[in-house]
């Protein structure tokens, strides 16, 4: 178990090097290309993507350090407005429309916030490839007494009764080529750390809806805990 560790560390610690050269390179493009408009989308696709691999195994690397991931007040619509931005430059979610229903009062969690952020990719990134990239996302945040609840509704081809008992369980994949069946396992994952709740609603032909029910802070209508956005 330990030499796995220590083999995992030094292989992510390795991956720096051809993702710093490609940062590098992608930069460079960047700045030789001023006219292609498709060009220039490929090109921030490319560095974002590398930003999101970078930033992963940098993570990886503390945590296999002994350091645990950063926590603070944050923001729910501001996180949700981050992964939706960062679906909207891609290619994948270009047939896709996301729609916004947000509650009107900022909703404050506490909590590492990078760790919503991947469980709303994978949420998004299964969505996605339920609907072959075509149909419409639904966000929705709404106060429901101390909790944030948040839902994620696509119009994709939902799933059996089956897959939605089995869905949480590491490994289990159904009706994919290349999957791992980890995604679900890492939303579960930070429901729990963030001491909330997960829902699932989805029938075949229906589409599927996921609630992730988050405590919220104490006050946090005021939305005094943070930096100056809504004050
Ligand atoms: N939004 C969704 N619509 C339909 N099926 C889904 C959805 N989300 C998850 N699933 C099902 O749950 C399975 C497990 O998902 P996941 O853990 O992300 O693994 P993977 O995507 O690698 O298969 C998927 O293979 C799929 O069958
Ligand atoms: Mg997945």
């Amino acid at each position: 178990m330990e030499t796995n560790k220590t083999f995992i560390k030094q292989f992510t610690h390795d991956m720096k090097s051809p993702l710093a050269t490609i940062r590098v390179v992608t930069d460079e493009l960047k700045r030789q290309m001023t006219t292609n408009e498709d060009q220039k989308e490929c090109m921030m696709l490319l560095g974002l993507s590398v930003e999101q691999l970078n930033t992963l195994v940098d993570k990886m690397l503390k945590k296999m350090n002994g350091y645990e991931e950063k926590t603070s007040y944050f923001d729910i619509h501001e996180v949700l407005d981050t992964v939706v931005k960062e679906f909207n430059c891609g290619f994948q979610a270009r047939a896709v429309v996301f729609k916004k229903i947000y509650d009107h009062i900022p909703l404050i969690c506490f909590g590492a916030s990078f760790r919503l952020t991947q469980a709303l990719r994978n949420i998004i990134k299964n969505s996605l490839e339920a609907m072959d990239h075509s149909g419409v996302i639904t966000m929705s945040t709404m106060r429901d007494g101390d909790c944030v609840s948040i839902s994620i509704t696509d119009t994709g081809k939902g799933m059996s009764e089956e897959t939605k008992k089995l869905i949480f369980t590491d490994g289990f994949t159904r009706g994919k080529k290349n999957g791992h069946g980890i995604g679900m396992t890492i939303v579960k994952d930070v429901v729990d750390e963030l001491h909330g709740f997960l829902d699932l609603e989805s029938a075949p032909g229906k589409g599927t809806t996921f609630t992730l029910k988050i405590p919220l802070v104490a006050g946090s209508e005021t939305a005094s805990l943070l930096n100056p956005i809504y004050n």
